[in-house]
């Protein structure tokens, strides 16, 4: 093989590939920043709607714009008649992130702005992938069971309908308002793996719904967004088996991996966790479902002494932890955890879309092309020489 110096960064941790303006986060310290925000501050004051236009913008609305754009997205709920017919046609059992995958090409060529490469354009795909993606996991939710999809309800905000279409009753105020928290804490992580993924497939100048969609299948791995599904079903498993420091020691020693833990870029508890903690404390007293949270806090002060003891202080608990035990509690199936995490996450996606395509205050935005090294099958540069298949026998 030519001798060349080649500089690797397996899984580019460290390499800075863009500028952003849209979130920031200080692993070492537990911060998470949307816009100039802390999401602290974000989670106590602000809504959905409003992250999602802060997002989307780069600043806070102000009262008339905030109703335009939560008007706009109660308009744009529902789908054509055509996709939920294609959903009836697929198998029941279908995990529900390929279903919402699957969907969005089909959303695309519901969308009369796809092909309109400005700004604004975009933007209004972005205002639909909102309002829609719920949609698209409620209605599936309902078709696996027989069931018809449920019209949205103009009146319920974004988290309330939500809740209404997947569940069949209209929620109280406190639920859809904890649900409405969670989506804000998810909306946006800077670069991390789906946000990434819709960023490259955007670069070579795909739409959005093409970038959308390879975020979905990003996000659906355990070791993203599909990580929350496996937390509830070791808590589940926990709860039977009920030795959790046994089970902790053996799982750790064994060198898999303790769903809901860890982080690429956190080296302290994900700032999102300790919110989500809260939560799911004040809503299994108020649920009567103190269990969840009791046995979250076992296994987090478990798993943390273990790895302390191991040397490794840097892992803690991460959003996906806590967020299993709050979802269980509002009464979501376990398959739709990650689904949730996708419906708030889109609001950071498509910001990050428009940034890579219309970005001004940064380097040009260009398509993302790294190198791989070839230890592969080599022969020299005239390549190795052809063996019909008689002679390989
Ligand atoms: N349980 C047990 N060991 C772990 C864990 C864990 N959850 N996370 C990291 N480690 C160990 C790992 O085995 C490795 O050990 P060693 O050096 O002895 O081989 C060391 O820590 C470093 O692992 P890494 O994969 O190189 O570290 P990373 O910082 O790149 O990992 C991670 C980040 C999220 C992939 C990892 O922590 C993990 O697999 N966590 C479990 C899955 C999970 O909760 N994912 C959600 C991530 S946050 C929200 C989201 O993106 O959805």
């Amino acid at each position: 093989m030519q001798e060349s110096v080649v500089v690797k960064n397996i899984g580019l941790r460290g390499v800075t590939v863009a500028d952003t303006a849209i979130s920031f986060i200080d692993g070492q310290q537990g911060i998470l920043i949307y816009r100039g925000y802390r999401i602290e501050e974000l989670a106590e004051s602000s809504s959905f709607m409003e992250t999602a236009y802060l997002l989307l913008n780069g600043r806070l609305p102000s009262k008339s714009e905030l109703d335009t754009f939560d008007l706009t997205v109660r308009q744009a709920r529902g789908l054509p008649d055509w996709i939920y017919q294609s959903m009836k046609a697929l198998p029941k059992n279908a995990d529900p992130m390929d279903v919402l995958q699957g969907c969005v090409p089909l959303l695309a060529m519901h969308d009369p702005d796809l092909h309109d490469e400005s700004r604004e354009a975009n933007v209004r795909m972005a205002t639909r992938l909102i309002a829609r993606l719920p949609e698209v996991t409620a209605a599936w939710h309902r078709i696996r069971q027989g069931l018809d999809p449920l019209p949205a309800d103009e009146n319920l905000s974004h988290a309330a309908n939500f809740l209404w279409q997947v569940s069949g009753s209209k929620p109280d105020e406190e639920t859809a308002h904890d649900l409405d928290c969670c989506l804000i804490l998810h909306a946006d992580h800077t670069f991390n793996a789906s946000t990434f993924a819709c960023r490259e497939v955007c670069s070579t100048r795909a739409h959005m719904y093409a970038a959308v969609a390879a975020g979905i299948g990003a996000l659906s791995g355990s070791l993203h967004g599909g990580a929350n599904a496996r937390v509830m079903a070791m808590l589940l498993k926990l709860e039977k088996e009920k030795d959790v420091e046994a089970w902790v020691k053996d799982r750790i020693d064994r060198g898999e991996r303790i769903m809901g833990f860890g982080h690429a870029v956190y080296k302290t508890m994900d700032p999102r966790a300790k919110y989500l903690k809260r939560m799911a404390e004040r809503l299994g007293k108020a649920k009567g479902m103190e269990k969840w949270a009791n046995l979250s806090r076992l296994l987090e002060e478990t798993a943390v002494r273990e790895f302390d003891k191991r040397g490794k202080t840097e892992i803690r608990p991460n959003v996906d932890f806590f967020s299993a035990p709050v979802y269980h509690i509002m009464g979501f199936p376990r398959d739709l955890f990650t689904p949730i995490f996708a419906i708030s996450r889109v609001a950071g996606w498509c910001s990050h879309v428009i940034e890579e395509k219309f970005a001004e205050a940064q380097e040009k935005p260009m398509l993302y092309r790294p190198q791989a090294e070839y230890v592969g099958h080599y022969c020299g540069l005239m390549g190795c020489e052809y063996e019909p298949m008689a002679a390989r026998g």
